[in-house]
């Protein structure tokens, strides 16, 4: 028997740029006359296949916004957003809705589990939506690596918060995207569990080379990514690599003080 279907994404950029998701000068305007608001004005950005990023910035700066149409959640006013050598921007809804069931991932702040459902059923109802079969070695071991291997028959209500963000992060990992958003994937845990979460994803870009983009207000968050993105104002205005919380805490201290006197 072959299994064709089942080769795997990671290991290697596979014949695929190393560039996982690139904005061209993406305007996205809310609005008109007045009370028009530009949320993103021109922003360039490339994501880094295999790596972490993290986008952070005072609120309004524009975060989610971003993500939201990096992930062809939300239409661009203007420029090209490219998953791979996609362009999304100018997809059909019909070709877009296939493109983010297929091809990306997410993990949103409020879980977006199906209550009626069981932990295991909500970690496969993206591929069965897709009517995909899920690998099953592949979703043994993120069930595993998540520590929901004797949770999987109960219902999200049966849950603590911190298992049901593991749910969602292990139904994000389970299809194998090229790429994960997640918008402030932590934001309604407590700390260990928060870091729970963050190890997963920091192992998951170490050790199967998932690319991952996550929304966060947190400097201890950030500092589980590769590279964090600073927004302000709908532009990008600064990043650092490698970063530590006190480094992040410095720069976001740095904007409060530089805010306050321009
Ligand atoms: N649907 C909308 N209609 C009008 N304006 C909007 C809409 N969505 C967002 N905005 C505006 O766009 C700007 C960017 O919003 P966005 O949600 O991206 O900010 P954010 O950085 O994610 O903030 P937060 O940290 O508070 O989540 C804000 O000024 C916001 O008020
Ligand atoms: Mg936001």
């Amino acid at each position: 028997m072959t299994s064709a279907v089942t080769i795997p994404r990671h290991g290697g950029t596979g014949g695929r740029t190393a560039v996982a998701a690139r904005a061209r000068q993406v305007l996205k305007a809310y609005g008109s006359g007045e009370t028009r608001v530009v949320a993103l004005d021109h922003v360039d950005v490339d994501i880094a296949r295999g790596q972490f990023t993290a986008i952070m910035g005072p609120s309004g700066s524009g975060k989610s916004t971003l993500m939201h149409c990096l992930a062809g959640l939300d239409n661009v006013t203007g420029g090209q957003i490219y998953l791979d050598e996609t362009e999304i921007t100018g997809l059909k809804d019909k070709k877009l809705t296939q493109l983010r069931r297929d091809r990306i991932g997410f993990i949103f702040q409020a879980y977006n589990l199906l209550p009626t459902l069981n932990a295991i059923e909500n970690i496969t109802l993206p591929m069965d939506i897709a009517g995909r079969k899920p690998d099953k070695q592949w979703l043994a071991q993120v069930v595993d690596t998540v520590g929901l291997s004797d949770r999987l028959r109960h219902r999200p209500s049966q849950l603590s918060g911190g298992q049901q963000q593991r749910v969602a992060v292990a139904r994000a990992l389970a299809a194998r995207p090229e790429i994960i958003f997640g918008d402030e994937p932590t934001g309604n845990l407590d700390s260990r569990a928060g870091a729970e979460v963050l190890g997963f994803l920091r192992r998951s870009v170490d050790e199967l080379g998932q690319t991952i983009v996550i929304v966060t207000h947190d400097p201890v968050a950030a500092s589980y990514a590769d590279r964090v993105l600073y927004l302000a104002d709908g532009r990008i205005v600064d990043e650092m690599y490698k970063p530590t919380a006190e480094g992040v805490l410095d720069r976001m201290k740095d904007f409060d003080a530089r805010g306050r006197t321009s």
